[in-house]
């Protein structure tokens, strides 16, 4: 990655993504935050009171399910009263003007590639969105593999762990540590990270892998890098821009 003077200039990343024929953004826990949605790290962090390999490992599922689900199940009714917020409608506006303004062979001038599982997204109006690490409102079957929709909340009490019609358990159609990402999922996320004239780190931590990494495809595809986020990152050094603010002020001001 290089390094070059990194700049706060909302106006000048404005002016950049209007010229910028395809547009990447990656989002993370924080572009949630201000829905009320709890982010995994910092002070209130969920990993701060949560041990993830008690809860989000196939291993902690295997040895006790119903804890995994509880856990999972009171996540479930935190973002089932969420709404998005002003961040996550700024990057669905987004998708539209590019949408309509240059658009590639297949209808694209935006890519949203987020490691949330949330929805948040989907509920604000973004359409070609890549889900990372999976959705909380899918369910799917440890024996017949099958995946369906599940927006029960919360899960009635007696059925935790909730069982397929096979009769095995259901587990969250989300990615948990030692996983690997989706494959389709991931390819799609490299291709358009790629091909990004501008990409845009949205309210991560940037520390997780592989996802963090795809910052670093784009840029040495040639992409502008531009960082939104209230704290330092990683990455922050080989940016172009990093905008330290909540995601809810500063997205809509590049509109
Ligand atoms: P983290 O919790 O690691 O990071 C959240 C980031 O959001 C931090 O850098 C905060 O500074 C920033 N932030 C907080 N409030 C913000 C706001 N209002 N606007 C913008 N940014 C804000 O969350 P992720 O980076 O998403 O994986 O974590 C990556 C992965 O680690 C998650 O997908 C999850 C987690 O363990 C799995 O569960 C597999």
């Amino acid at each position: 990655m290089k390094n070059s003077p990194v700049r706060n200039d909302v106006d000048e990343l404005r002016g950049a993504l209007e010229r910028a024929s395809f547009v990447v953004a990656l989002t993370g826990a924080g572009i949630s935050a201000e829905s009320g949605v709890p982010t995994f790290r910092g002070s209130n962090g969920l990993w701060r009171n949560y041990s993830p390999e008690k809860l989000a490992t196939p291993q902690a599922f295997a040895k006790d399910p119903r804890l995994v689900w509880e856990w999972y199940d009171w996540r479930r009714s935190i973002i089932h009263k969420a709404q998005p917020n002003p961040g996550h409608l700024a990057l669905a506006e987004l998708e539209r003007r590019q949408n309509a303004a240059r658009r590639d062979a297949a209808g694209h001038g935006f890519t949203l590639i987020t490691q949330n599982v949330d929805g948040l997204h989907d509920r604000a109006g973004s359409r070609n969105t890549i889900k990372l690490h999976g959705d909380l409102w899918y369910v799917q079957c440890t024996g017949c593999g099958a995946v369906e929709r599940n927006q029960e909340v919360p899960l009635p009490p007696d059925n935790l762990p909730p069982r397929c019609r096979c009769g095995a358990l259901l587990r969250p159609a989300v990615v948990w540590f030692g996983e690997p990402l989706p494959s389709q999922a991931w390819e799609r996320a490299v291709e358009a990270s790629a091909r990004a004239e501008l990409f845009l780190v949205v309210g991560t931590s940037a520390v997780v892998y592989p996802a963090a990494g795809l910052a670093e495809v784009a840029r040495q595809a040639g992409a502008r890098l531009a960082i939104l986020n209230p704290e330092p990152t990683p990455l922050d050094s080989a940016a172009d821009w990093a905008l330290r603010g909540p995601a809810g002020e500063i997205l809509p001001r590049l509109l």
